[in-house]
């Protein structure tokens, strides 16, 4: 059965997400949601490290929860953060989206409420793809 998650619902479970972030070097806690093709909401948050170049985005958190627990169909992403109007995700995270979930819809959302709805092909036309 496909029960497909409501926008609302996966807004939230990316601002649950993003309460668990570990941003001690950035202070930008970020939470991110992705929806599999059974309705199923796996979440993630931002991980730093000291050698910040190892940090880990709640986008790639998110998708690699889901692909290590062997799910390989995705509908729909969200990201939540506190910045002051929503945030796209990364170049790193496009890519990384683009491989293994497609052309999906993203759903940027603040803390305070704002949203913003784009498809990953407009904000990552021309993606290396083999
Ligand atoms: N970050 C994300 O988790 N997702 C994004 O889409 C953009 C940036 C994180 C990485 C880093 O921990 C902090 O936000 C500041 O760049």
């Amino acid at each position: 059965m496909t029960v497909p998650a409501s926008e609302d619902a996966l807004v939230a479970a990316a601002g649950e997400s993003r309460r668990n972030a570990l941003c001690r070097y950035s202070g930008f806690a970020v939470g991110a949601a992705i929806e599999d093709e059974h309705g199923r909401i796996w979440g993630g948050c931002n991980v730093e490290n000291s050698t910040f170049g190892l940090t880990v985005c709640a986008e790639r958190v998110a998708i690699w929860k889901a692909l290590s627990e062997g799910v390989r169909k995705f509908r729909a992403v969200a990201v939540v953060t506190g910045a002051d109007s929503p945030t796209p995700p990364c170049g790193a995270c496009r890519q990384i989206l683009w491989q293994f979930a497609g052309d999906v819809p993203i759903v940027s959302a603040t803390t305070a409420g704002s949203r913003k709805r784009y498809r990953l092909s407009e904000i990552f036309p021309e993606p290396f793809d083999f």
